[in-house]
């Protein structure tokens, strides 16, 4: 296996995650140099301990100057640096997080549990009526916008114009900027109109927001709709439609969960391992440093390969086996540190409710032909799932 492939060569990810490159890159070192074809010049961190460092030490590593690979130059200035919770450091960070953080505690998404189960329902039973379908289209690309609507103040009117934005935000081209832009355009509007509004969606709760005296600027609060939005779509569908590519993929592991054999809590987070749909995360060394026995330099961009370092055998055991009550199972899926994804609790909420319909259902689903993968670096996704109901 070749250690000088480029990771950022789109045709790498046809199939899915390249584990086969990254498990060889694992056991030669952990940090890798890479210089993409197409310019990107980064260091690779493909183990787990190394990539947890690089998330949880934003004192070396910081997210201001962009939180993913780009295909050229990633030193370049990122719009939005330090005015989004994803690209900006601590002190600055704490306020923003803090100002969008009660809509998404454990105790404010639990509530969410029911209308997850109704939606996931109704998706899973007009699939079923149809006798099949594309889960892709049909479930897991709808399934948590409608979840999340309500948080986000997006009326059922617009969630196609919203779902249309998140889905080309992902794309690391010009294609990705408008995707951005119509985000940030939508609440802009919103941010025009709702302003002394009693409401307790997004955009009320950042105009709200007071902290050590500071209010959120109209630029803030814009930019932190758009990371909120953006961060809890695309990620969000894959993870539904990876979960049910595995499950099916691994059926002693599907039917030990739907006889109850494994508790559902610990299935979600291997299938969070499992899954990964953020591929990576980038920051940038502020100072001279060593990371696992490499020198990196001040400027120096680094990414953490999250799908490599959740299958390190130094701390899974057997890592590429799907094992639904792994325990412990202290997978980056969601990152860590000051950045850990504010969504993670509504995901796991939003993974509940699909298994349990899932399980609960009196009928099954099975492939009916292969999957088709996104082919990108940027994100682990299914472009299309066609599957068919069989007896249970
Ligand atoms: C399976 C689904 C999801 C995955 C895999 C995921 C992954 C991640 C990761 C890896 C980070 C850390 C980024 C970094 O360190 O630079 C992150 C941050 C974030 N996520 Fe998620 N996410 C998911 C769902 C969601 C959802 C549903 C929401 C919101 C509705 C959300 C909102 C955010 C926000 C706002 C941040 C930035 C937090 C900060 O910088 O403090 N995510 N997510």
């Amino acid at each position: 296996m070749s250690l000088t492939v480029d990771l950022l060569d789109s045709a790498l990810y046809a199939d899915g995650n390249p584990y086969e490159v990254w498990r060889a890159m694992r056991e030669a070192r952990p940090v890798h140099h890479q210089v993409a074809k197409t310019g990107s010049t980064y260091w690779a961190v493909v183990g787990h301990e190394a990539g947890r460092r690089v998330m949880t030490d934003w004192k070396v590593f910081t997210s201001t100057r962009g939180a993913m690979l780009r295909k050229d130059d990633n030193s370049a200035p990122y719009p939005g640096a330090g005015k989004m919770p994803v690209l900006t450091d601590p002190p600055r960070h704490t306020d923003l997080r803090r100002a969008v953080a009660p809509l998404f505690t454990p105790r404010a998404v639990a509530k969410l549990g029911t209308l997850a189960r109704e939606v996931a329902g109704s998706l899973l039973g007009g699939l079923r009526e149809r006798g099949g379908g594309d889960f892709v289209t049909d479930v897991a690309t709808r399934f948590p916008l409608a979840v999340q609507a309500e948080i986000l103040g997006v009326p059922p009117e617009d969630i196609s114009l919203i779902l249309d934005a998140t889905s080309r935000s992902v794309d690391e081209t010009e294609h990705g900027s408008s995707g951005h832009h119509d985000v940030m355009t939508y609440y802009l509007k919103a941010l025009g109109t709702r302003r002394g509004d009693a409401g307790r969606d997004l955009v009320t709760t950042l105009l709200a927001a007071r902290y050590r005296g500071l209010t959120l600027s109209d630029e803030e609060i814009v930019l932190t709709c758009d990371n909120v939005v953006v961060a809890g779509s695309q990620t969000a569908q894959h993870v539904v439609g990876g979960a049910l590519l595995a499950l099916l993929e691994h059926p002693a592991a599907w039917q030990a969960l739907r006889e109850g054999r494994v508790d559902v809590d610990s299935a979600i987070e291997e299938l969070l391992r499992w899954t990964s749909p953020a591929t990576h995360v980038m920051r940038t060394a502020v100072c001279d440093t060593e990371l696992a026995g490499t020198t990196i330099r001040a400027g120096d961009a680094v990414a953490v390969w999250i799908a490599s370092a959740n299958r390190d055998a130094t701390v899974f055991t057997d890592p590429d086996e799907l094992v639904l009550d792994r325990r412990p199972n202290p997978h980056l899926t969601l990152g860590a540190g000051a950045h850990f994804c504010l969504g993670g609790p509504l995901t796991r909420v939003m993974l509940r409710a699909l298994l349990e319909e899932l399980i609960e259902a009196d009928t099954s689903l099975a492939l009916a032909n292969p999957p088709g993968w996104q082919s990108t670096y940027a994100a682990n996704g299914l472009l299309s799932l066609p599957v068919t109901v069989v007896p249970a």
